[in-house]
């Protein structure tokens, strides 16, 4: 049988999946990707290199490799072509790369709806990143939406879009915003089906074929973060999908029992970009210190990360919803040179005490951090290979996050390159 692990993003996002991924991605056969889209940008850095990726799964890097974007992302194929093109523009020409035939298609008007929803929701903005992923993952819902299959049957995309074009068109023009014709998308989208058709199919098959195989090790890459998730993160402030875990079973037609090695991905600290609420949020020095060292900048948007400590009720939550069997601690370096370092253990909310997040964001404003500290630590340690020669103190802080989480630390990334990582658990080490 296959060995499969699962890597999932435990805070808001860019925790630094892509370099797991790809640390992971190296040794895998098979890299999946399962829910999301182009919304992610996934960070890859090897060989004095730094690649960034968005749709494409993070093992296309090894020839070796076979890439599938599963059923439950939404696929923008214009933007699909172009990261490939990117890619080969840097040598990149050699991989496997298979799209489901079950996947969301983006279609042009989903990026103007989610502006356009964006600028009607006043001060309650989400900040989305504008990439129509909320409108799509709508339209799949509702019944309305095309799929990557249809482009493989002109005639059958065409009444689709017909369909589409009918209830879209009148959403637009309410909206005030442009109108589009039958004839410019159906061409255009025949074009990139001439590119893409070739890698659309059943992945399902493909990877349940795989999971069978005797020693075969398939690594699931999830996008954003459990606190983006739809129905457990910070609503509204979320994605439209599930990052978690269980998001394997539906977005890449995985049965349940083939999900049993999760691996959460969580900075050392914490970050979000976007609205919503974050309890351990910095608005100091520190914030300016650790944002400028982690070059915490989205790699979709260009936009600045809000900065916070370590939120240990966010990690516990997240590592129960994910069933997280280890975390992979990252960032680590950037920690270097604090004098103190804080990590939240619960929220303190109309003088209750609370060890999980609230459903509504009116209370989750409301959550005050509480927090121990820690001393920091001076050393730089991105030329750490081994744990046990990290600094007391950073050796301290590992410690207290397993305590405070039940769950061990298996991995401790201490820079971005894939060699500066630190890898404790035996199981992990095997993959
Ligand atoms: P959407 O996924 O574009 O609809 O955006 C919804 C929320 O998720 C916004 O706050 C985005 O900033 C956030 N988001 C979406 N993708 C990512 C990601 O890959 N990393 C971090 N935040 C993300």
């Amino acid at each position: 049988m296959s060995e499969r692990l699962v890597v999932i993003g435990s805070q808001w996002g860019d925790e630094g999946k892509g370099k797991i991924t790809d640390y992971f991605a190296c040794r895998a056969d098979m890299v999946v990707r399962y829910q999301g889209g182009n919304n992610a940008g996934h960070t890859v850095a090897f060989d004095g290199n730094k690649y960034s990726l968005q749709s494409i799964p993070s093992g296309v890097f090894n020839p070796r490799t076979v890439n599938v974007m599963g059923n439950g992302m939404v696929v923008n194929p214009e933007s699909v072509v172009a990261e490939l093109q990117k890619l080969h523009d840097r040598g990149i020409t050699d991989y496997q790369l298979y799209i489901s035939d079950r996947a969301a298609m983006v279609m042009p008007w989903h990026s103007a709806l989610d502006g356009a929803y964006e600028s009607q929701k006043g001060g309650a903005l989400i900040g989305t990143t504008k990439k129509g992923i909320g409108p799509t993952y709508s339209d799949k819902y509702a019944r309305i939406g095309l799929r990557m299959g249809d482009l493989l049957e002109p005639e059958y995309f065409a009444e689709r879009l017909r369909a589409a074009l009918e209830v879209k068109n009148m959403e637009l023009e309410m909206l005030g915003l442009p109108k589009y014709g039958f004839q410019e998308v159906y061409d255009r989208y025949m074009e990139l089906a001439a590119i893409l058709g070739p890698r659309i199919c059943d992945t399902s098959a493909l990877i349940n074929e795989a999971i069978r195989e005797p020693g075969k090790k398939i690594l699931f890459e999830g996008a954003q973060g459990m606190m983006l998730c739809c129905d457990h993160g910070t609503y509204p402030f979320v994605t439209s999908s599930s990052p978690s875990s269980s998001g394997v079973c539906v977005g890449a037609g995985v049965a349940p029992k083939w999900v049993d090695n999760v691996l959460g991905v969580a900075k050392a600290y914490c970050t979000r970009v976007g609205s919503g609420p974050f309890p351990t949020e910095l608005h100091d020095e520190i914030a300016h210190e650790i944002r400028e060292r982690g070059h915490e900048y989205g790699t979709v948007t260009g936009r600045p990360r809000r900065v916070g400590w370590f939120d240990a009720v966010v990690a516990r939550y997240t590592g129960m919803l994910a069933g997280i069997d280890n975390w992979a601690l990252m960032l680590f370096d950037v920690l270097s040179g604090l004098d103190k370092i804080k990590i939240c253990t619960a929220y303190e909310c109309d003088g209750e005490v609370l060890t999980a997040p609230p459903s509504t964001i009116s209370r989750l404003e409301k959550c005050k951090p509480v927090f121990i500290e820690m001393e920091g630590w001076k050393e730089d340690i991105t030329g750490v290979r081994d744990f046990e020669e990290l600094p007391e103190a950073a050796k301290a802080y590992v410690r207290k996050i397993e305590e405070l989480t039940e769950i061990p630390v298996g991995i401790v990334s201490v820079g971005p390159d894939r060699t500066q990582t630190i890898t404790l658990s035996e199981s992990l080490r095997r993959f």
